[in-house]
C-alpha cells in the first residue's frame, strides 16, 4: 500500500483533533468499546504480553488495559501520521512509553507477531475486509478482538464525508463505511486457525446505530488461536 495523505479523510478531519489529544491524555471517559475490549481479553492476557492495536489513532486505548491492572507491552498503529506524531507527543510520555511504540503503518501490511491483537472500529473505514482480516490473524499469538461494522448481508459504502469539520476543500472526499458479511468474516478467521466467538457489542447490545441518517451496525467478535 503506498500511502498518500492527499486520499486518506482521516488526514483531513480537524475537528477530530482535540478528542484525540484529550484521550491520549487520559483526560475523558473511556470509550465503553475499549473497556468491553479490556474486559473480554483480561482472562487470556498474561503480564508481559505484547498487543498491538490496529488502528489506534493516538495510542488511548492502551488506558483501558493499564486502569485494570493489565501489564502489557502495548504497541500502537496507524496509518495517519498526525495521530502518530500526535500520540508521540501526548501519549507517549503520560504512558511511560517510548515513542517508538506507535507506528505508521497500515492493516493491510502489518508484520510480527504479538500475544494479542485488537483492532477496534477501524476495519469499516478500509476498502474490504480480506486482506487485512488475513494480516490480523497472521499477526496473531493468542487472541484477536475486532469490532467493526458486520451484519447478515455486506454493503460497501463509499460517501462523500461532508463533516463541518472538514477543510472546505477536502469535503468532497469520500470515505467506506463498509459493512461486512458477519459469517463470511468468522468463517475467515477460523480458516486461519481460529475458534471464534461472537460478542454481544456492551454499547450498542448489537442494535443498529445511526449517525447522520448512517446505520451503524456494530459487532465485536474475539478470535482464540486453536
Ligand atoms: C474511527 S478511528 C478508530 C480509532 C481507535 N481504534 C478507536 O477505537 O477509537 C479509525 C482509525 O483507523 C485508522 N486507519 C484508517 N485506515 C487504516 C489502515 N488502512 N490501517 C491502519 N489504520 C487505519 C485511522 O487513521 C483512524 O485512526
Amino acid at each position: 500500500m503506498i500511502y498518500d495523505d492527499q486520499f486518506n479523510p482521516w488526514a483531513h478531519y480537524h475537528h477530530e483533533v482535540e478528542p484525540y489529544i484529550q484521550r491520549a491524555k487520559n483526560q475523558v471517559p473511556e470509550m465503553t468499546c475499549h473497556k468491553q475490549a479490556a474486559e473480554i481479553l483480561a482472562p487470556l492476557i498474561s503480564p508481559g504480553d505484547t498487543l498491538l492495536d490496529v488502528g489506534c489513532g493516538t495510542g488511548y486505548t492502551y488506558w483501558s488495559f493499564r486502569s485494570r491492572g493489565m501489564e502489557v507491552e502495548y504497541h500502537g498503529l496507524d496509518v495517519t501520521p498526525r495521530f502518530i506524531d500526535l500520540g508521540r507527543e501526548h501519549f507517549c510520555p503520560r504512558a511511560g512509553l517510548p515513542p517508538e511504540r506507535l507506528r505508521l503503518g497500515a492493516a493491510e501490511t502489518v508484520t510480527g507477531q504479538y500475544d494479542v491483537v485488537l483492532c477496534v472500529n477501524t476495519l469499516y473505514c478500509l476498502p474490504n475486509y480480506h486482506q487485512p482480516v488475513e494480516r490480523l490473524c497472521a499477526a496473531t499469538r493468542k487472541a484477536l478482538f475486532i469490532r467493526t461494522l458486520m451484519d447478515e448481508r455486506a454493503e460497501y459504502r463509499y460517501l462523500v464525508t461532508d463533516y463541518p469539520g472538514m477543510d472546505p476543500e477536502r469535503r468532497h472526499m469520500r470515505a467506506y463505511y463498509n459493512i461486512y458479511p458477519l459469517a463470511e468474516v468468522i468463517s475467515a478467521i477460523e480458516g486461519y486457525g481460529f475458534k471464534v466467538r461472537r460478542i454481544k457489542d456492551e454499547r450498542t447490545g448489537d442494535q443498529d446505530e445511526f449517525v447522520k441518517g448512517k446505520r451503524y451496525p456494530w459487532r465485536c467478535l474475539l478470535a482464540v488461536r486453536e
